[in-house]
């Protein structure tokens, strides 16, 4: 199966919207995914210019037919930040036609930032599995930084949006944001993922893109207090 897994990570004003001073500033991190014989690959946050993206997809032989949204925030679906309008799902819809795939709690926040409606969005369970090609891709409802975010898992790679880096974890004090289930999500949702399993984050913060989870768990901060109480009066 590893050569026939496609994974590709995309680093924004660098590898794509390189005129974009946001882009640059922000550090996103987009991953493509899929199954290189059937040709069929998953955007994750498509952000800044999904339509350059698309195209970085298609000239490895691949063509996008889904998206996964790890979370709401614009700078990973597109919406208005900070008086900047950055393209996101709303203008990949534009282009072509795939399924969204969101977590149902996401659902009301991805619409209010992304005009995008509900319709076209697919409302997901944590532990559903989206199948790109004959690879199995499971998205787990990791809540904390918004209530919807979700990690990604396919292939001993964990896409983790902003819920988990490879040193600290996403903001808990935001619109949505909760830090006793950011506790929950990264002490007990994702203590089911092996120690040989990758960390690809949504955003460049470490001088490493990627990291094995032993290490994160070895070397994280926020994975270090071993009690909830402990846990909320170092972060929340
Ligand atoms: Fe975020």
């Amino acid at each position: 199966m590893s050569d026939q897994f496609y994974f590709r990570a995309l680093l924004s004003g660098r590898d794509f919207a390189r005129d974009d001073p946001t882009a640059r500033a922000m550090l996103n991190l987009v991953y493509a995914l899929g199954d290189r014989e059937t040709g069929e690959a998953l955007l994750v946050d498509p952000a800044y210019r999904p339509d350059e993206l698309v195209s970085l997809v298609r000239a490895d032989g691949l063509e996008v037919t889904g998206v996964v949204a790890s979370h709401y925030h614009p700078d990973h679906v597109g919406g208005d930040t900070f008086g900047a309008d950055i393209a996101g799902i709303r203008e990949l819809l534009e282009i072509i036609d795939v399924p969204i795939h969101v977590q149902r709690d996401e659902v009301e926040w991805i619409t209010r930032t992304t005009s995008v409606g509900a319709d076209s969005l697919v409302a997901h369970e944590s532990g559903d599995i989206v199948r790109v090609g004959a690879i199995d891709v499971t998205l787990i409802h990791t809540p904390g930084h918004t209530p919807g975010s979700q990690c990604i898992l396919a292939e001993g790679h964990l896409v983790s949006g902003d819920t988990l880096f490879i040193d600290g974890c996403g903001r808990t004090d935001l619109p949505g944001s909760d830090p006793e289930e950011m506790y929950v999500t990264l002490c007990q949702r994702l203590s089911e993922v092996g120690d040989d399993v990758v960390l690809f984050p949504g955003h460049l913060y470490s001088s490493e893109a990627s990291a094995n989870m032993r290490s994160v768990r070895e070397f994280n901060f926020v994975l270090a207090p071993s009690t909830r109480e402990q846990w909320l009066a170092m972060f929340a």
